[in-house]
Order: structure tokens, then C-alpha cells, then sequence
């Protein structure tokens, strides 16, 4: 009874919120507008042509035509391997659009959620990394994430970086989605087995973004600042690709016909450095005396697997 009222008090005071969300198409803001109509916030998701982070005119423009209450940026250029060859965009959107961002923010007192990654770590060897770590990119994504994080601590009073880690959703891409057409469509899948990782439900996030909001109310006068947000328990991407087969012969009710070949990330071509470990630790304690929860990444990769089937199956 008094948690029913608590969250009652807690919808009726955000339900004015205005909350902008940068990146709204992504696996990420997909998951936020589905939610939406379940988290009692006004929300509105501009598409990268209408507030294009490259652009310091369409920002200020866009700031400008409402009273934004909260900015969650999710918006960046992702491709890691893209970036190493597109360094300008990769620079712009990750890093200058996040200086420019940042500044007229603070400027119009909108409080900023702004979102990071592991890969502002990999160069040393000594994770998990807390949020206080020292960091040091091995790639160039991984750098220009860095900058926009420094830039958000320098530029704004109070505006937070919550670090995500191997982010999977039923939308956009990411590895489980790619892994399962990989294994409907292969004899012989090589899955590196020899680097860490942590998980990101990007529904862990979505559905929880009212009590995020009243975490970054708390601690607005604190030096709390970064924040980890991933799944319990630390993984590699053969576990998961274990998971994924085994979920697969599950729904599908046969055996597949592939195999999957665990591989070291040395072998494992790619145009960007990897870290062989960015595991990220989540302080769970803490997240859940806020009230807010995860899911485990095994069932979540599972619930993904069934989500995203039907329409990979459609496509291949
Ligand atoms: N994916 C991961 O594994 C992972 C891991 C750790 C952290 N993260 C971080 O988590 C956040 C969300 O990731 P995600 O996986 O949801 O990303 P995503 O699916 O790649 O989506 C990126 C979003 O950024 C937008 N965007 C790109 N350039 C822009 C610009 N110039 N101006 C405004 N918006 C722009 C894209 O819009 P368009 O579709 O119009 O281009 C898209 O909505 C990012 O900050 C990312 O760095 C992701």
C-alpha cells in the first residue's frame, strides 16, 4: 500500500517532465518510445535532421522552441569500425556535437543524461572498471566518447554519464541479432571466446528512466556523476552465442545445422583495436535501494532471440 502511493506521488510529480531524447531512432530510443506510454513523461524524439549534433545552429534552434526539462543523448556514431576511417563525423557527433550540446544546456538549466561507453577503457588491463577508473581508449570511437563525457563534467553543473556496455535490443543491430542470422544461415560460426564483457538490456533502461530521473535529482549536488548501467554477472560473446543457439532450437524445435567455433580475439579481424576486457562494474546495491532493476542478460538474450526471430526469418 505505501509503495502504491509512493509511485503515485513519484508519476504525478514527473508527468509535466519535459524530456527531449537525442537518438530516439536507435536500438536504444526505440526501446524508449515503446515504453513511453507507460512512463507518464512528455517526451519528444527529434530525428537527427531536425536536432542534428553536428550542426550548433539546428541545436540552439531546437533548445530554443521549448522548455526541456531533461536531454537524454543517446545520440553518436556508433559504427566502431566506421570510425576509424569517417574520424571527422565520428569527431563531430561524438564529441564536439556533445561540447556544443552540453554548453546550451547548462546555459537553459536543462538538466543532461547523457550516455557513454566501455570503450572510453581498454588500453589498460585492469577491470572491472568503476566509474572513477582512470580512462584510456583504444580506438578512436572509444576517444571521442571519452571527449564527450569530458566535455558534459566540464560544461554542465550537473549533467551525468550513465556508460553502457554491449548493448542488445529486438531493434537496430547488435550482436544477438546478427547472430542469429549468422547461425540460420551458416554451417561454421566463429565466435570470439577470450574477451570479457558486460551486457546492456536496453530495456533495462527504458523502463526505468522515471526512477533514473529521480536518481539524478539526488544526487544533483553531489559529485556522483558517472554512472555503469549493465546486467549482473560478466559474459564473453561465445556465451552468448551459446545462448542464443540453444534458445534457437528451443523455439524452432529442431537441431541447427550450424556449429559454433570459439576463436581468440586475436584472430578476429576487425579495423578498430578491441580491448580483450572493458567488463564494467554495476553497482547493484545502489541501483536498487533507487528503486530500479535489471534483468539478467541470459533471459534477456533469450527474450530478444524470440522477439527478433519472426522477422528474421522473414528477411532471410
Ligand atoms: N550499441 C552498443 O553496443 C553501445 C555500447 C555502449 C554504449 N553505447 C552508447 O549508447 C548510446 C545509444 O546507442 P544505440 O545502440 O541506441 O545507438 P544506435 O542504434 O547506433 O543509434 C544512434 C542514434 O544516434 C543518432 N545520431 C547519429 N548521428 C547523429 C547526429 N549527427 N545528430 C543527432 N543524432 C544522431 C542516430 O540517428 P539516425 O538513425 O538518424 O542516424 C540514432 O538515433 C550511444 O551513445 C552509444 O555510444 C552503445
Amino acid at each position: 500500500m505505501k509503495k502504491n502511493i509512493r509511485v503515485k506521488d513519484l508519476e504525478n510529480y514527473n508527468k509535466n517532465l519535459k524530456v527531449l531524447v537525442i537518438g530516439g531512432s536507435g536500438q536504444v530510443g526505440t526501446e524508449i518510445k515503446n515504453q513511453k506510454h507507460k512512463l507518464n513523461l512528455n517526451f519528444s524524439f527529434p530525428s537527427s535532421k531536425a536536432l542534428n549534433l553536428t550542426n550548433q545552429a539546428s541545436i540552439k534552434n531546437f533548445l530554443n522552441n521549448d522548455n526541456f526539462d531533461y536531454i537524454i543523448n543517446l545520440g553518436a556514431f556508433t559504427d566502431v569500425n566506421g570510425a576509424e576511417k569517417k574520424k571527422d563525423i565520428t569527431k563531430r557527433v561524438n564529441h564536439t556535437g556533445v561540447d556544443i550540446l552540453s554548453k546550451e544546456a547548462d546555459t537553459k538549466n536543462i538538466k543532461l543524461i547523457h550516455i557513454s561507453t566501455d570503450y572510453v577503457f581498454g588500453k589498460t588491463l585492469n577491470a572491472p572498471f568503476y566509474p572513477g577508473d582512470k580512462k584510456a581508449p583504444i580506438n578512436f570511437y572509444g576517444l571521442t566518447k571519452s571527449e564527450g563525457e569530458d566535455a558534459v563534467l566540464t560544461n554542465h553543473k550537473s549533467g551525468i554519464i550513465i556508460r553502457f556496455s554491449s548493448v542488445f535490443s529486438q531493434y537496430g543491430t547488435n550482436f544477438v541479432k546478427s547472430m542469429i542470422k549468422l547461425l540460420l544461415t551458416n554451417r561454421r560460426v566463429r565466435v570470439v571466446s577470450d574477451q570479457k564483457i558486460s551486457l546492456t538490456f536496453a530495456q533495462d533502461f527504458s523502463r526505468n528512466i522515471v526512477q533514473i530521473i529521480d536518481l539524478y535529482k539526488k544526487n544533483i549536488n553531489t559529485n556522483e556523476r558517472i554512472f555503469h548501467f549493465c546486467s549482473p554477472g560478466f559474459s564473453t560473446w561465445y556465451l552468448v552465442a551459446k545462448i542464443i543457439f540453444t534458445e534457437l532450437e528451443t523455439v524452432l524445435q529442431k537441431s541447427l545445422d550450424s556449429e559454433l567455433i570459439p576463436i581468440t580475439l586475436s584472430e578476429w579481424k576487425s579495423d578498430a583495436k578491441r580491448s580483450i576486457d572493458t567488463r564494467l562494474y554495476t553497482d547493484f546495491d545502489y541501483y536498487l535501494k533507487n528503486n530500479i532493476k535489471f534483468s539478467s542478460w541470459e533471459d534477456s538474450v533469450r527474450l530478444v532471440v524470440r522477439k527478433a526471430l519472426p522477422q528474421i526469418l522473414d528477411e532471410i
